[in-house]
Formats: C-alpha cells, sequence, structure tokens
C-alpha cells in the first residue's frame, strides 16, 4: 500500500526546471532511495514533500491527504518530518529543547515532564544522552545532524526525509548510522534517504529512484537500478559492486 504518491511534480527556479514531471510512490514501511548527481533535484523533491517549497505543478498525496498548496506546518501535524543536507539546530538551546521544540507540531503536543522523558528517551536513541543539556551550538558536525535526527523523530513520523544525512561521517560512524536507520525501518518508518554513500543505499534501501535534471532517469529494486547502463553513466561512473 503506497503512503506516499508523487505524480507530476514540477518546480522551476526561473528558466530551470529544477524537478520536472517527476512521478514515484513510497509504500508504507518501506525505505526509498533518491538518487542522482548533485544538481539533479533531489533535495528541491524533498522541499516539496515538506512543504519547504511549492509546486508549480502535480500532486503529492500522503495517503489522501494532498499535500500540494499546504503550508508547512500543517504537513508536520501530518506526520511528515525532515533532516537539511546543511545541518539546522536552534544553537541556543540545549540538545534536549531543540527535542522538545520538534515536538511542537505533534497533534498530541506534550509538556513538562512528558516532554521531558520522551526528549531524554529520543537522545538516547540517537546516542546524545551524556550532552542533553549542552548547547546544541556547541556540538560536533556529526553530533548536530544525530540531534537533527532526534528532532525530526520527535515529530513521531509516518515518512522520515533524510537529506544526505550520512554525508561526513567517517565509516564508523557511519556504521552506527546505518544501524540506526535500520532500526527505523524496523520499527516499520517509511524512510526516504537522499544519500550518495552506495554502502548505505545498498544496505537500507528496497527501492531507489535516480534523478538525472529534474527527471526520473530509473526506478526499481536497488540491486537492478544501480547497475543499470544508463544510471552507471550518468551517475556512478563506473560500474559499482
Ligand atoms: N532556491 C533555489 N533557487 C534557484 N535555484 C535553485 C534553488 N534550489 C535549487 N536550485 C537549483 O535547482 C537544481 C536542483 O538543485 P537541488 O534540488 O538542490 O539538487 P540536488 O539536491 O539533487 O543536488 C540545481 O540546478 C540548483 O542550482
Ligand atoms: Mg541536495
Amino acid at each position: 500500500m503506497s503512503l506516499l504518491k508523487i505524480n507530476g511534480l514540477r518546480k522551476s527556479f526561473g528558466g530551470l526546471r529544477a524537478v520536472d514531471g517527476l512521478s514515484f510512490e513510497v509504500a508504507q514501511g518501506e525505505v526509498l532511495g533518491l538518487l542522482g548527481p548533485n544538481g539533479s533535484g533531489k533535495t528541491t523533491a524533498m522541499n516539496l514533500i515538506s512543504g519547504a517549497l511549492h509546486a508549480d505543478q502535480g500532486s503529492i498525496l500522503l495517503g489522501t491527504d494532498e499535500l500540494v498548496g499546504m503550508p508547512s506546518h500543517q504537513i508536520a501535524r501530518r506526520g511528515v518530518a525532515r533532516t537539511f543536507q546543511l545541518v539546522r539546530v536552534l544553537g541556543g538551546m540545549t540538545c534536549r529543547e531543540n527535542v522538545e521544540a520538534g515536538m511542537a507540531f505533534r497533534p498530541d503536543h506534550k509538556f513538562g515532564p512528558q516532554a521531558y522523558d520522551e526528549a531524554m528517551q529520543l537522545l538516547s536513541v540517537v546516542g546524545l544522552s551524556d550532552v542533553a543539556e549542552t548547547p546544541a551550538g556547541d556540538l560536533t558536525y556529526i553530533d548536530q545532524k544525530r540531534l537533527e535526527l532526534a528532532r525530526a523523530l520527535a515529530l513521531k513520523p509516518r515518512l522520515l526525509l533524510l537529506d544526505e544525512w550520512l554525508a561526513g561521517l567517517n565509516p564508523t560512524e557511519l556504521q552506527v548510522g546505518i544501524a540506526l536507520i535500520r532500526d527505523l525501518r524496523a520499527q516499520g518508518l517509511t524512510i526516504i534517504l537522499v544519500e550518495h554513500v552506495m554502502d548505505a543505499v545498498r544496505a537500507l534501501c528496497d527501492r531507489c529512484v535516480v534523478m538525472f535534471a529534474g527527471t526520473k532517469l530509473a526506478e526499481g529494486e536497488t540491486a537492478a537500478v544501480l547497475a543499470q547502463e544508463e544510471v552507471i553513466s550518468a551517475y556512478l561512473g563506473a560500474p559499482h559492486v
């Protein structure tokens, strides 16, 4: 069953069609890889789904709700959470407060001790218990990424959008990151993963959509898509084994 159905999605910046007639579906509980070279429109597509940008044309159905035309806070209330390619945390607030802020858009918004307990639990999920009361601005880059994930999870999302969340991790951190996403997947969360780290894509994604110049170049099961000639020549550069 599809949780998300994107049909004929289009977004231009001036004369540039950043997303140009994109269509794909994401099944409930699926981890979908959204791949493609830099500038192919992946982040724009994520911005359209989360409502950070408004589509010029097309449809984005979450269940039966049309997200095109809906303001981003209403999309968040329907359970679409995201992390950003360029990390954005509230630097002056503590890690715990950042996560509590992430609960604000939830229909069952928690306050006080309940919010505290839940925030601490989410910080423990991402491995940040020790820095719960540290200002987010003092964290390392990697820990800020962890915090952003905890804040996204605070929304209790139905759909989680991860935009290059694994980028810039060292090999050890990468394994931890992959394990973390695998746990989320095992809990039944539906995820769209924009990612260049092919080991992570292979380990995590059931299916992939490959974008090129705003359009869909390929779609299908991960191993099959990564073996396609067009995908190799347009994106991967060389056969990936
Ligand atoms: N806010 C914007 N204004 C103008 N052009 C943009 C904007 N955002 C993205 N673009 C352009 O749209 C294209 C797709 O960008 P993006 O979605 O960020 O690609 P990707 O995430 O695949 O690298 C690029 O050519 C980029 O320069
Ligand atoms: Mg991007």
